[in-house]
């Protein structure tokens, strides 16, 4: 399972902090957030299976708040480009209606005129609300229709457009609405229009005004930083997800699974002595040079009267983390005063990139 294992800490270090540790009362589990497990409760497992189960656990724990953080601070972005292009939608003026309300989407239908495509979605009825949003990477235009099914198929469908502005939409119908996107062949996503009347909600690509030169439209810019909105809409995942996720993990195995820091910003995530030591040495091969995205401590040791795997992976300062974790320059305004609000003893600021943040630790009772 593991690839690659540094263990930087010695033997006469261990020693150290086993004799430390010993000295400290019995840690007990029910302190550690679960109120379920006494720790004579718990299957004691072989140090391999014991090392299976934490690098699962560590590595489940990352993947998954590494998607929560990337998906939050892009869907920041788009809900705020669909907030801009509902206003734009709501400012045009009313259009002719059939006077009932759609209940579905029959037919989806594209016609080229000259440097522009008209893509028809054809409904029973009349379309009443919907947004629209753009994403780029590729350049997509998502547009949801409300309060309204699809006859089109109970599933995602997908209809080919013969255009040089869309190859196709996908539509997916949704407990309440139907969702179309739109996908381009193009880096971005070209100038369009809705217009939405008598049964029909037309989404017209480019148009004979527009002059489309592939020269001029530019790849979109990958790192472009979220925005303020973004940022304080992805707090959740580090301050809610993440210790749902480790909580989750203790209750249902009784095994201890935290996120500790030597600069914390909130004190429940504070290090015990034993993954103290280890932080300071992840900090050490950091100023060596000798970190890797590999490396993680495990080892098997007494303590609190009985032994235990103790596995630890160290938590580096990636770009997205600075928005909250840099220096002050870095962190949004709002972003710092929810931080003052909610963390008075918050320590966790003024990490640069590559900074050791803290680190995943579990313990696991071995035979
Ligand atoms: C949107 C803001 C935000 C971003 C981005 C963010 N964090 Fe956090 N982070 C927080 C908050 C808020 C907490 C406090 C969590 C809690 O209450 O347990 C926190 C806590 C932590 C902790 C637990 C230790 C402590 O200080 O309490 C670690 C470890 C951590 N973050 C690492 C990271 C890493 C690594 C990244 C980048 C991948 C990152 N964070 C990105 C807001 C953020």
């Amino acid at each position: 399972m593991i690839r690659h294992i540094t263990a930087p800490i010695n033997t006469t270090i261990i020693t150290a902090v086993a004799a430390i540790v010993l000295a400290l009362p019995v840690y007990s589990l029910a302190a550690g957030g679960s109120s379920y497990y006494g720790e004579e409760d718990l299957v004691i497992l072989s140090e391999a299976k014991a090392t299976e189960v934490a690098t699962r656990a560590v590595e489940e724990l990352l993947k998954n708040s590494k998607e929560k953080l990337t998906r939050a601070l892009a869907s920041g972005k788009a809900s705020e480009e669909a907030k801009i292009s509902k206003a734009a939608a709501t400012t045009k003026k009313k259009e002719e209606t059939l006077g009932y309300q759609a209940t579905k989407i029959t037919s989806i239908a594209s016609k080229n005129h000259h440097r522009a495509t008209a893509v028809t979605i054809s409904a029973d009825g009349d379309i009443g609300e919907y947004d629209s949003f753009v994403l780029d990477s590729p350049a997509r235009l998502v547009v949801d229709v409300w309060d309204i099914g699809s006859e089109l198929s109970s599933r995602t469908v997908s209809i080919d457009i013969d255009s040089e502005y869309v190859e196709k939409v996908r539509v997916g119908t949704h407990p309440g609405k139907v969702r179309l996107v739109f996908d381009s062949p193009l880096a971005t996503i070209p100038k369009h229009s809705f217009s939405n009347s008598r049964g029909a909600l037309v989404v017209t690509f480019g148009n004979a005004d527009y002059e489309y030169k592939a020269k001029e439209i530019k790849k979109p810019k990958k790192d472009k930083a979220p925005s303020s909105a973004a940022i304080l809409n992805a707090i959740s995942v580090c301050s809610k997800d993440a210790p749902n996720m480790t909580k989750k993990f203790t209750d249902e195995t009784g095994y201890r699974l935290k996120r500790v820091s030597l600069k914390m910003r909130n004190p429940e995530n504070k290090p015990d002595h034993y993954e103290r030591r280890v932080l300071r040495d992840f900090e050490r091969l950091k100023k060596k040079g000798l970190l890797k995205g590999t490396t993680i401590h495990k080892r098997v040791v007494d303590e609190d009267g009985g032994r235990y795997l103790r596995y630890i992976k160290p938590l580096v300062i990636h770009k997205p983390c600075l928005n909250c974790h840099g220096r002050a320059s870095n962190i949004p305004v709002e972003v710092r005063k929810f931080i003052s609000k909610n963390y008075p003893d918050d320590k966790a600021t003024g990490y640069r990139l590559g900074d050791v943040r803290g680190a995943v630790s579990v313990r696991i009772p071995v035979k």
